[in-house]
């Protein structure tokens, strides 16, 4: 943890021994992993919408009508407490100091300390490079290295004949993490997002551990709406801080829409799995939030035992970062 890591000023949990220097997780993948557990590859390619047929919108009072990415709606609520069942007790506890320490002011002071984007220089590549030196406690036999999982997603995206653009998301969606090499604790790098500065969704996996968060009972951020009109749109809702926002504000000047999406919100699992939050969708929202239930997909399943040959795909890749990106970009 670091030392302004407002979790070292609650006595109860300076008593608990987190297994790694930044937080109760192992290995950051960790919580990638576990969500499979949550939600396990579906059978059928049906199962995802399909870009190109926006699915009808709700509203505030009308919350179930449209169908979130590869949501089984014959599976009961309950498997959430299945999944519970068989999370780890570090995933559980990382999960706690996410919805403890979360609140509207703590992001807001990160994105005033990140999005002037004044802390690296660096390329795309460069950036992979930075990224795989994060060093956890996983098993070097086993477990992929960050180059790996974001060659693997790019290279499955590939092979399935999207466009370019596609694939260079999957190559760079998870270069946010470098947040932890920065200092930052694992629950305020990783982890489901949500919208802070409204009521925190009863969707959002381990949704009682907000109760130990300062806004649950805030007179306004504890409204449906909080501090946002209905229809408002995602780009005008503060996220809570992770790598998917970070990542959002380096690259937004280099990628299309679509794109910038997938990477903004690839892990609201709460509005792409559980279709909360529809309410503060625009029409844009509507249209584009398909992107981010296709990317998911690649994410979450292309994980396979095979190592891709980095030094062999290094080429291509750098050829197509030279497309999009400059040789060197703020961060
Ligand atoms: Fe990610
Ligand atoms: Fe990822």
């Amino acid at each position: 943890m670091t030392a302004d890591d407002p979790s070292n000023s609650n006595p109860e949990l300076q008593n608990q021994e987190p297994l790694a220097d930044t937080g109760p997780l192992r290995h950051l993948d960790d919580w990638e992993d576990d969500l499979k557990l949550r939600y396990p590859k579906p059978k059928s390619e049906k199962f995802f919408s399909q870009s190109g047929d926006p699915a009808p919108h709700n509203s505030l009072t009308q919350t179930t009508g449209e169908k979130a990415c590869g949501v089984d709606q014959s599976k009961p609520r309950d498997s959430f407490r299945d999944y519970a069942a068989e999370a780890r007790s570090s995933v559980k506890e990382f999960y706690r100091l996410n919805h403890t320490f979360q609140t509207y002011d703590f992001v807001v002071s990160k994105r005033t300390e990140y999005l002037k984007l004044d802390h690296r220089k660096m390329g795309i590549w460069e950036a992979m490079e930075f990224l795989n030196t994060l060093v956890d406690d996983s098993d070097p036999d086993t477990d992929l290295s960050q180059i790996e999982h974001l060659l693997q997603t790019a290279e499955s995206i590939r092979k399935d004949g999207h466009p370019d653009w596609f694939v260079l998301t999957g190559l760079i969606h998870d270069l946010g993490k470098i947040l932890c090499l920065m200092g930052e604790p694992q629950w305020a790098v990783v982890g489901d997002t949500f919208p802070v500065g409204c009521r925190y969704a009863e969707g959002i996996v381990y949704h009682e551990f907000f109760k130990e968060n300062p806004d649950w009972n805030h007179p306004i951020y504890s409204k449906p709406l909080g501090i946002y009109d209905e229809k408002i749109g995602l780009d005008r809702i503060i996220m809570s801080w992770g790598h998917d926002e970070y990542l959002y504000h380096v690259v937004r000047d280099y990628l299309p829409l679509e794109s910038l999406y997938m990477i903004r919100y690839h892990s609201f699992y709460a509005a792409h799995r559980e279709n909360e939050y529809r309410y503060f969708f625009n029409e844009q929202d509507h249209q584009l939030f398909d992107w981010v239930c296709r990317f998911n997909e690649y994410d979450l399943y292309s994980k396979s035992d095979e190592r891709p040959d980095v030094k062999q795909l290094q080429p291509y890749y750098q050829s197509l970062i030279e497309q999009y990106f400059p040789a060197s970009i703020a961060w």
